[in-house]
């Protein structure tokens, strides 16, 4: 897929030669030695008469009609140099070879040093160029009988850089590996719920089990009645589909400590149970496995490249459905941690099946939590569809968080559990906690629910409720399932250190 090369010659063949080019300073300037005097000529004229864009967030694709060895130049605007972000550089990476994929190209060369700069090092070039080619080109195929004829994909990619080659090697591939992951998440969100129950889930962790050699563990019904997990057996009460608790493990350490725990909901479908869902807010509710999803992928990140850190994956997994069977608002129902919950909402089911999870994850040693869970429509209402919301018990292990998010550029945003919140979710006249005390801030009090089970273990709950989806197509991949928090999830895992 990759070839690295050091220097760009005139003489190289190639169907596509992609070129970083930026406002400030002047526009070829950095190219001089690297084209031919003919061509620059010829750019120059190209430029003025605007053929070639420098303006951030666009790509000019112009043929060379036999003046180079090179079919076509792809030049990449980049705004000024100095206000070049990564986020800019990852989505233009993305709008350049969706440019190309359209062209039904297949071979794609680079330049890659010509969009370093003093803040972007040519290894992390190399690494977002990685993700975003496998971010942008991702597609779902889906189910129509007339499909899509299998589609021309690049399949060749010609690296030019001065920069060290082992170095830029490991990052383009490492960058690649974070993209794949996160389209495998989203393959698994955009699946239909009758095509992806929580048995398949189970599946799927058993293969990435066998893949990278985790440690896997499927509890069936039996098993959970065992252990008295009263809150995902609750939410599956109204179900012909049996649950699933699924633990995956990694151990990148002599000693089981230090363990991150990472806990996904695996709401498969979410009807709303007897507190059913209005019909229009049901569609889409294949979503709600997003959290499990965006576990999955880390965990294949963490497989692939195998850091010195010890992991283990929780996805409790569902339907949220009604029968004859399913429970109702007005149950008081048991969790495997012992607390007792009043359940007001049976839509509040995230939280539930999140409860026995992160009590379980501890159980299995775990020191510090991230769960990840569709939860809310609060939090869409509260941030939009582009920010996740967060909430913590621990400021030092959140802050952790917040940077792997600013590496990944995945937006998350603190809000607040106060004391008052806690208090909210423990108010109920008849058990420990209420699942549902509240339509003021609900995602808060979502949050202030599960902080109940992370107790005293250092925890951040991440609501993608928003950001699991997208409406449009966009420079890094089409419209559904984005994937989101696959990435930032493997970059806590792999920069991790703990607290002294
Ligand atoms: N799965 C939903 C949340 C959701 C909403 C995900 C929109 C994706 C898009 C969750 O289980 C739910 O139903 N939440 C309720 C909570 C309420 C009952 C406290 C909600 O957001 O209304
Ligand atoms: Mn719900
Ligand atoms: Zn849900």
């Amino acid at each position: 897929m990759f070839t690295i090369e050091k220097t760009y010659k005139k003489e190289n063949v190639a169907e596509v030669l992609s070129i970083g080019i930026f406002e400030e300073p002047e526009k070829f300037s950095h190219l001089e030695d690297k084209l031919d005097e003919v061509l620059q000529e010829q750019l120059k004229e190209l430029s003025s008469a605007g053929d070639i864009s420098s303006k951030k967030r666009t790509v000019s694709i112009i043929p060379t009609l036999g003046l180079s060895g090179t079919k076509r130049l792809a030049f990449v605007g980049l705004g000024k140099k100095k206000k070049l972000t990564k986020e800019v550089l990852r989505e233009s990476f993305g709008k350049l070879v969706q440019s190309i994929h359209r062209k039904k190209l297949t071979a794609v060369s680079i330049l890659l040093d010509s969009f370093v700069t003093e803040a972007i090092s040519v290894e992390k070039v190399a690494s977002l160029f990685g993700e975003a080619f496998a971010l942008a080109l991702y597609n779902f195929p889906g189910y129509k009988q007339r499909a899509n004829i299998p589609e021309t994909k690049i399949n060749a990619i010609t690296v030019y850089t001065e920069g060290e080659r082992d170095t830029v090697e490991q990052a383009l591939k490492a960058g690649y590996i974070y993209g794949c992951a996160t389209n495998s998440a989203r393959t698994l969100v955009n699946t239909p719920p009758n095509l992806l129950t929580s048995t398949d889930l189970a599946n799927y962790a058993k293969e990435l089990a066998e893949r990278y050699q985790f440690e896997v563990e499927i509890l069936d019904k039996q098993e959970m009645i065992e252990l008295g997990m009263g809150a995902l057996l609750a939410v599956n009460q109204g179900s012909d589909e049996p649950p699933k608790m699924i633990v995956l493990k990694y151990q990148g350490k002599e000693e089981w400590t230090d363990v991150i725990g990472l806990v996904g909901k695996g709401i498969t479908y979410d009807t709303g149970g007897y507190s059913l869902k209005p019909r229009v807010s049901m569609v889409g509710m294949k979503t709600d496995m997003g959290g499990a999803a965006a576990v999955f992928g880390a965990m294949e990140i963490v497989g692939e490249l195998r850091p010195k850190q010890n992991v283990v994956a929780v996805i409790p997994s569902t339907d949220n459905m009604v029968n004859g069977k399913g429970f109702k608002p007005d149950d008081v129902i048991t969790s495997l941690s012992g607390k007792t919950i009043e359940v007001t909402n049976t839509d509040a089911e995230g939280r539930l099946v999140l409860a026995d999870g992160l009590t379980y994850a501890k159980q299995h040693g775990a020191n510090y939590l991230v769960d990840v869970a569709t939860l809310t429509g609060g939090v869409i209402t509260a941030l939009g569809s582009d920010k996740t919301g967060a909430m913590t018990n621990n400021e030092d292990f959140y802050g952790k968080v917040l940077e792997a998010s600013k590496e990944t550029d995945e937006m998350i945003w603190l809000l607040p559990i106060t004391e008052k919140d806690k208090e909210k979710v423990r108010k109920s006249k008849i058990a420990d906690l209420d699942n549902s005390p509240s339509r003021e801030g609900h995602a808060i009090m979502g949050g202030a629910f599960i902080g109940e089970f992370a107790e005293n273990t250092p925890w951040v709950h991440l609501d993608i409720a928003g950001t699991a989806t997208v409406n449009g197509a966009h420079d890094l991949g089409p419209s559904g399932a984005t994937g989101v928090m696959v990435r930032t999830l493997a970059k806590l895992i792999e920069t991790f250190e703990p607290s002294k």
